[in-house]
């Protein structure tokens, strides 16, 4: 069936794989790509893809509410898919409002050119949005994060993405927007900009320089390669239940230590250095405030309800990942140029 649908986010990490994932599979899809082209956003990422005849780009603000009204009207979209965001937790630890703009705003303002476009016509539409764990707050040495555990957002990015969810349901409340909910945990993968701790401490590792780890590294974060998150959203986006939400997430829990020295004697291997080299680039920082001692997903809906399960083991995963940054370093290069340093500086100077 021929649908179009835009993916908002598409230049960023996730959003690249999920686009690459849509305009491969579904060539009767028109695929239209909004992206502000922030920092995190790079048409790089999407190379491969770039001239395909069922892909669009278009360069546009999601805070812009008229500019979205336009875009809407000109791409009449039978589904949107909204990964558009500010994403890291550091960064809206310095400057939350513009957390809020992008993620809050920027999501209500995207309900309404949907809502305005369908005219609450709704037969055959969907809203997805692309959310996180984070918004669940913190977990102890146990339990996991289900569908039903009650929000509780510490940091201002996973306040903001709180928010938007909320939004979205409370369209979906009162004025019966068709829409689905995922929440995923820490995503890792090719094409993340390295200020994520992968790709940030892969980079660090290639350069020589120290690799800082916030408090003691006893924090824990279940990690999922992006590929499969990109196979989850296409199965939801498919076969999901309407005003429904689904975790989703790796079972795949790592404390930040032990998953830094894997990654420390894979590279070091990798770059034929002596064994224990990389591990000694391992320095000790302050804290992140405010720092969620662990994320752990109960995928256990999805995996029931929509037959979704990981398709690589972590170790495969991390290894095809240390492999693309390192034949990718142009990539590293360009997106590590500009800006990078002074947000480094910044963000790591006297910690
Ligand atoms: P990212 O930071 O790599 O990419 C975000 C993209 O959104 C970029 O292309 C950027 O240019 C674009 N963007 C930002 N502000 C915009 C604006 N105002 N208007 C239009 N475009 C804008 O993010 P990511 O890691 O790919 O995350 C994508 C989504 O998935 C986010 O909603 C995030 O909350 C969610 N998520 C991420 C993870 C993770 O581990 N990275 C885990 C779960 C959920
Ligand atoms: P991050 O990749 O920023 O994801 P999130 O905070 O959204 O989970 O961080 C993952 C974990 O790694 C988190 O516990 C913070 C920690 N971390 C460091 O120890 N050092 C760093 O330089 C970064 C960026 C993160």
């Amino acid at each position: 069936m021929k649908k179009t649908i835009i993916i908002t986010g598409g230049a960023g990490f996730i959003g690249s794989h999920v686009v690459r994932l849509f305009v491969k599979k579904y060539p009767d899809y028109n695929i239209v790509n909004l992206d502000a082209l922030t920092y995190a956003g790079n048409l790089e990422n999407l190379k491969d893809i770039q001239d395909a005849p069922n892909y669009t780009f278009v360069k546009a603000d999601i805070v812009d509410a008229e500019r979205m009204d336009e875009i809407f009207k000109e791409y009449k979209p039978d589904g949107v898919i909204h990964l558009a965001a500010e994403s890291h937790v550091d960064r809206s630890i310095s400057d939350p409002l513009a957390f809020v703009r992008t993620n809050v705003i920027g999501t209500v303002n995207l309900l309404n050119s949907a809502k305005a476009l369908w005219k609450d016509n709704y037969d055959g539409k969907l809203f997805y949005h692309v959310s996180t764990d984070e918004v669940y707050g913190t977990l102890g040495e146990t339990g996991l994060f289900e569908e039903t555990t009650p929000y509780d957002p510490n940091s201002p990015y996973s306040a903001s993405k709180a928010s938007s969810d909320h939004f979205v349901r409370a369209y979906g409340e009162t004025y019966g927007m068709p829409y689905v909910i995922t929440n995923c945990s820490n995503n890792y993968g090719s094409f993340q900009f390295p200020e994520k701790l992968i790709p940030l401490f892969i980079n660090n590792i290639v350069n020589n320089k120290n690799l800082p780890v916030y408090g003691d590294g006893k924090y824990t974060r279940d990690w999922l390669y992006v590929v499969d998150h990109a196979r989850a959203i296409d199965l939801v986006f498919h076969e999901g239940k309407l005003t429904d939400t689904y975790n989703i997430g790796g079972f795949n829990e790592w404390q930040n230590i032990d998953l830094i020295k894997v990654l420390c004697k894979i590279m070091d291997k990798k770059l034929g250095r002596e064994e224990g080299s990389s591990a000694e680039l391992i320095t000790y920082v302050k804290d992140r405030p405010g720092h969620d001692l662990r994320y752990a997903i109960d995928a256990n809906k999805i995996n029931k309800e929509l037959g979704w399960a990981p398709s690589v083991t972590f170790e495969e995963g991390l290894e095809k990942t240390i492999d693309w940054y390192l034949a990718n370093e142009e990539w590293l290069e360009s997106v590590t140029s500009g800006n990078y340093a002074k947000y480094y500086e910044e963000m790591y100077e006297g910690r």
